[in-house]
């Protein structure tokens, strides 16, 4: 692939580079980047919205003589086998974002938390804030970066329920329940609801494929059975009515 001058993919990585590159005469004290312990990985759910906490601190700032600082803010986006995607960035006093981005403080602040909204299981991945901060006659006086992982979590989606076999008495059936979409991937449980419930496991039971082998059927087996799908942020539920026919 080759990367055209202008796009926001070469204009980051140019951005990066100078920050790096002036840095190093630079002394690293001077700006510190902070994430809070225990807070560089992180669980949402999708649909929801999250903060990544950052927020940069200045070291020695008694020897500076009234610095107007400039910060130069960018968070972007590395996916596994993909380009580093942009996702908000605040460059020479322009603030550029993606939809349903925002910075939760006013950047005056030196907090450059980001919020992220109406998450997507697609908005995974490791989120590095990079912040650049010039005095006013442009020097860098800190650069630094940090690294925040976000995994987005999916509650299983609503499961669809069928029936395999033709119920007889003294036959087999198996029930199928399976979850279109969930993160991490769906557990499943079946119950017979009442007048006469019953809440089945393995063997019959296979809790990760979704299946429920019922054999030699009897009439009493008749009902109606629920199948739960599950993951840790949420479950979904199908139904099937058994009616076991006798004679055939
Ligand atoms: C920065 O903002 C985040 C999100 O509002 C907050 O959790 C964090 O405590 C703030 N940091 C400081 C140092 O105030
Ligand atoms: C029904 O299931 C039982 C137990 O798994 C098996 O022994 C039997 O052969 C099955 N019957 C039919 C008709 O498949
Ligand atoms: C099937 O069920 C009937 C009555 O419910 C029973 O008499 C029979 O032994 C059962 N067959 C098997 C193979 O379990
Ligand atoms: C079975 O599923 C249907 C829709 O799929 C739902 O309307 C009904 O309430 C369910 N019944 C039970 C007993 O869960």
């Amino acid at each position: 692939m080759i990367l055209q001058a202008g796009t926001p993919e070469t204009s980051l990585l140019r951005v990066l580079f100078l920050g790096l590159s002036t840095l190093a005469a630079f002394s690293r004290a001077q700006m510190e980047l902070h994430v809070p312990p225990g807070l560089n990985k992180l669980e949402a759910v999708e649909g929801e919205e999250v903060v990544l906490p950052a927020w940069y601190t200045m070291a020695r700032e008694e020897s500076w003589s009234h610095p107007r600082e400039v910060p130069i803010l960018i968070w972007f986006l590395e996916q596994e086998g993909k380009e580093p995607n942009q996702v908000l960035s605040y460059i020479n006093g322009v603030m550029t974002n993606k939809p349903g981005t925002a910075l939760v403080h006013s950047i005056s602040s030196r907090n450059v938390s980001l919020r992220l909204g109406a998450l997507q299981e697609g908005d995974s991945g490791t989120y590095r804030c990079s912040v650049n901060v010039q005095n006013d006659e442009g020097k860098s006086i800190g650069h630094s970066i940090k690294s925040i992982e976000l995994k987005v979590l999916v509650p299983p989606a609503p499961p669809s329920c069928s029936l395999q076999g033709v119920p007889y008495v003294g036959t087999n059936v198996t029930l199928n329940c399976k979850s279109p979409r969930s993160k991490p991937t769906a557990q499943y449980q079946w119950e017979r609801l009442a007048p006469s419930s019953q809440v089945f496991f393995g063997p019959a039971l296979d809790a990760v494929r979704g299946s429920l082998k019922l054999t030699n059927l009897s009439i009493a087996m008749s009902g109606v059975y629920v199948c739960k799908a599950q993951n840790r942020v949420g479950f979904a539920k199908c139904n099937v009515t058994l009616d076991v026919m006798t004679g055939q």
